[in-house]
């Protein structure tokens, strides 16, 4: 089974012939026609991951046709056109993910290639309204961005959110999912072009988080979010901070920019913040989202589509930020 490899940390993934490995019990083989990149494929190669064991086929995110299963049990399945849960062994809590948990693509052989193992538990039936390529961008970021504005953020419809770094991934799921639940959405990006887009996609206003005081400007024209979705953190964490409604909630799933270099903690207390964490998201969580991607039919923003064999080119991309939403792999 040919699939991309990472065999070495910063160096080029390498198209590979592999074993797919034993077709346990329980587990699918899934012929792969999609898969989409996520931030974190770009971290491991980087080896800026806990817990990389090379070589490994990367990707998360894939959707396909069940060509075989493990148990005749499972029989049904075979044939059906799926998208696959990444967040494997979540548990059982709501609140948090059990130390059993793991993703898609690292340990485990990713969807970067031809065909792949994974729970038939994880399987759920591609959303007829997508695309293969559609279909495969949806699931990491979908959950992620589905958990952090509704589970953990606790969006309420005619809330003021507004969702950082628009361009990423997550963020134009989270600007998607919030519209969708009746709220008033802004955005930030380094890009006017991608505020633009935003504004297309429901967004009703847009700063770029480069401008210095960019977040006055927010707070005067656009008002004071009562929630904030961000995955940047690092030094513009501290306008967040300023900007967010008395009693907001500020959510963060990601720190790309690195730590947050201050927090003013009297903003914080006197304005009776909620910091929240959140991660990927639960079983209940995947299919929230599902449900609210079909009531709202809402399609992934897809950025560029490249070939398996050119997931390098498809990884430069990201890490040159240029993405507004999904980089896909047609398979
Ligand atoms: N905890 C989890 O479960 C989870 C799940 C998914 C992702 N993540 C993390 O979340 C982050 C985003 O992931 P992704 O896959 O959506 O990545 P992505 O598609 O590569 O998007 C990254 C985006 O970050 C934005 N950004 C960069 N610098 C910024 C800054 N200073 N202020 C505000 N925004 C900034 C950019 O937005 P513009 O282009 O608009 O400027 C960029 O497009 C990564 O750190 C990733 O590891 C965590």
């Amino acid at each position: 089974m040919p699939g991309m490899m990472i065999k070495e940390l910063k160096a080029p993934l390498e198209l590979t012939e592999t074993e797919l490995g034993e077709l346990k019990p329980g587990y699918a083989k899934v012929s792969l026609k999609a898969a989409a990149l996520n931030h974190r494929d770009y971290w491991i190669t980087q080896g800026l991951y806990p817990g990389i064991e090379l070589p490994k086929v990367l990707g998360s995110d894939g959707a396909g046709i069940v060509a075989e299963v493990g148990d005749s049990g499972d029989q049904p399945w075979v044939g059906k056109e799926v998208i696959i849960n990444p967040g494997w062994d979540w548990g059982t809590s709501e609140a948090t993910q059990s130390s059993e948990f793991t993703i898609l693509g690292m340990p485990h052989n990713g969807t970067f290639a031809t065909e792949i193992l994974a729970p038939v538990e994880m399987l759920r039936e591609r959303p007829k309204h997508l695309s293969w390529e559609e279909a495969a961008a949806l699931p990491l970021a979908g959950v992620t961005a589905f958990r952090a504005t509704m589970s953990q953020g606790q969006l309420r419809p005619g809330e003021k959110v507004l969702i950082s770094g628009v361009g990423g991934g997550v963020a134009t799921f989270a600007l998607q999912f919030a519209v969708a639940a009746g709220a008033e959405v802004a955005v930030t990006s380094s890009s006017e072009a991608k505020i633009a887009a935003a504004k297309e996609l429901g967004a009703v206003a847009g700063f770029n988080y480069r401008e210095e005081g960019w977040q006055k400007n927010a707070a005067q024209s656009f008002g004071r979010p009562n929630l904030i979705i961000d995955s940047a953190a690092g030094k513009g964490y501290a306008n967040l901070v300023e900007l967010a409604a008395p009693g907001g909630r500020i959510v963060n799933y990601g720190a790309t920019t690195g730590p947050p270099e201050k927090v003013d903690m009297f903003k914080l207390f006197w304005n009776q913040l909620k910091l929240i964490g959140s991660t990927m998201g639960s079983p209940a969580d995947f299919r929230g989202m599902l449900d609210l991607v079909d009531r709202h039919q809402i399609k992934p923003v897809i950025d560029q589509v490249f070939s398996l064999a050119q997931a390098n080119e498809a990884l430069a991309r990201m890490e040159k930020g240029e993405q507004f939403g999904k980089i896909v792999l047609r398979i």
